[in-house]
């Protein structure tokens, strides 16, 4: 009998080269479940590919055959990796692939605020040709300052794209980047110094308990008035709250979201009132091609495991464990 792997995205969601090269090997079992479904499918499973779900003691008590938790994505903060550590189950993410979609979405978000795309579109459709009102000015990016906070695989390619819009580059990280500092003059500065010299704020940084609501009322108090903030990482990494008081009293001129600290973000929350705000759905890595290169690599994981392996892209808290046992 081939073995289970459990899929927590909707079959079309998954892209069909992946499925065809665990089908080989697996019986390969796609959401949406009902709840009893589910549960039958996970207490066989050896394997399961996950999107945003919780993996905690709770999903693995009735996971009994799990050897991988295979993330489809780079993100692992809903995902308990002590509690698989102890287990023996593998916990891979996909890394490199997504790198440069997150960081071509977080122009799209930059330039939508600093060009005003949502409001030209608007304009077009309801008052152009009126003729009444003319269409209010947006601000240039060559020149400006970026400020990119958490300056790894992401962050270095959002680097890499502001140098050819000609920005000045900050950045803030724990650790040094010499190789943005080189190749894109980048300059790396204290978290303060960041937010009160750069025009644009992107945030780049794991969801850890140093990063949960590191961007609160006192960040956005010490950002220009002029300067807009864009986070494509975790939604918990912002203090929502803060982000919306900011908005609403003009702290600041903008900001792009495409994660909140509740997702999918309610129909009645605040944020959405404002004009001051572009909002997408948690799309950075959205795109056909990434989104296929994302499940190939995850499929791959998956195969090490199911062959009795070590994955290749095993999170870093598991290296030293498993790589050290081969
Ligand atoms: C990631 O890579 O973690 C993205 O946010 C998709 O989940």
């Amino acid at each position: 009998m081939k073995p289970k792997v459990y899929v927590e995205l909707p079959r079309d969601f998954f892209h069909e080269d992946a499925v065809n090269m665990l089908s080989k090997v697996a019986d390969t079992l796609f959401e949406p479940l009902s709840k009893e479904e589910f549960e039958e499918v996970i207490a066989e499973s050896s394997a399961a590919i996950i999107g945003l779900k919780r993996i905690d003691e709770n999903f693995l008590e009735l996971a009994p055959k799990l050897k991988i938790v295979a993330r489809f994505g780079v993100g692992y903060d809903n995902v308990d990796v002590e509690a698989c550590t102890k287990r023996g189950i593998y916990v891979t993410i996909t890394p490199n692939v997504l790198s440069d979609a997150v960081a071509e979405h977080t122009f799209a978000l930059i330039l939508s605020l600093t060009r005003r795309v949502i409001e030209a579109d608007r304009y077009v459709r309801s008052e152009w040709a009126k003729g009444e009102k003319r269409f209010p000015l947006g601000v240039d990016l060559k020149g400006k300052t970026i400020g990119i906070i958490g300056c790894g695989r992401i962050g270095s390619q959002v680097a890499r794209k502001a140098y050819g819009f000609e920005m000045k580059i900050l950045y803030h990280d724990a650790v040094r980047n010499e190789e943005v500092e080189k190749r894109f003059d980048a300059k790396l500065v204290s978290l303060n110094e960041l937010l009160r010299n750069s025009d644009i704020v992107t945030l780049h940084v794991p969801l850890t308990d140093a990063t949960r609501g590191m961007i609160g009322e006192k960040e956005l108090n010490l950002m220009k008035e002029s300067a807009y903030l864009i986070n494509t990482s975790r939604g918990p990494v912002v203090d929502q709250e803060a982000l919306t008081r900011a908005l609403k009293e003009g702290k600041i001129a903008g900001a792009g979201l495409d994660v909140f600290a509740l997702e999918p973000i309610p129909l009645d929350d605040p944020l959405l009132k404002l004009d001051n705000v572009v909002l997408t759905p948690h799309i950075g890595s959205g795109t056909v091609e990434t989104r296929r290169a994302m499940a190939l690599k995850a499929a791959e994981n998956v195969l090490y495991a199911l062959k009795g392996k070590v994955p290749p892209d095993l999170v870093p808290e598991q290296r030293e464990v498993f790589l050290k046992q081969t």
